[in-house]
């Protein structure tokens, strides 16, 4: 299992931070960019993130919490990210937006909120690359793990089982600690924020993950 973690909860300091936790045993960065209208909070533009990541080597797995999808991805897709991951509910036009990512060689992720079915998702998994599976209500750090989402996790990890043409990467994100992690067991990505960020040893907490 990779952890992509997520700096959202980090308070002070950020820029060293960042820097700290691309250096420590993570897999990939996770940038939770909102934009206040998809979600009600809203984080940075690509021109802080860009100036947040001087010097950050690990690839970058973007999370868009945002209605304008086409926007943030033309500003998104210049950091050349490994991932940049939309949300079912923002798009109308899925398939085109999916081939759209695709179109600048950057891998797709769709990406599903905890009371949205996975029946949903169906129709675009042999499409995209990563399927994001919301453990928490989008819109900011530290929550609570919603238990009744993990069995969306098992029900894709059959799917991809039965349909060889499915080659999708399984992700998790919100409320990943040391027990939530154990309700997880097929995911391939688990995204991490608060229960890394918020140690002063982020390798320890990502050992006992790992
Ligand atoms: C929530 C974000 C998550 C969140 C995870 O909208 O998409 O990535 O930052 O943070 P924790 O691990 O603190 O729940
Ligand atoms: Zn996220």
């Amino acid at each position: 299992m990779k952890i992509s973690a997520s700096f959202l909860s980090i308070k002070d300091n950020l820029k060293e931070n960042i820097l700290i936790l691309d250096q420590s045993n993570i897999d990939y960065l996770h940038l939770d960019i909102m934009d206040g209208i998809f979600v009600h909070n809203t984080t940075w533009d690509i021109d802080t993130i860009k100036d947040l990541l001087i010097n950050t080597k690990k690839p970058k797995d973007v999370h868009l919490m945002v209605s304008d999808v086409k926007k943030y991805i033309d500003d998104f897709s210049t950091l050349n990210p490994e991932y940049i991951t939309i949300h079912f509910e923002a798009v109308s036009d899925i398939e085109s937006t999916i081939n759209y990512i695709k179109s600048k060689n950057i891998k797709v992720g769709l990406s599903i909120k905890p009371m949205t079915d996975i029946v949903s998702l169906i129709p675009f998994l042999s499409l995209i690359d990563l399927v994001l599976i919301m453990s928490v209500e989008p819109g900011e750090g530290g929550q609570n793990f919603i238990e009744d989402t993990s069995y969306k996790i098992d029900i894709l990890k059959q799917l991809r089982d039965e349909n060889n043409y499915y080659n999708y990467v399984i992700e998790v994100d919100g409320g990943i600690n040391d027990e939530t992690i154990k309700l997880c067991s097929n995911v391939d990505i688990a995204v991490v924020g608060s229960y890394i960020t918020n140690s002063d040893d982020y390798n320890e907490q990502i050992n006992k993950l790992k």
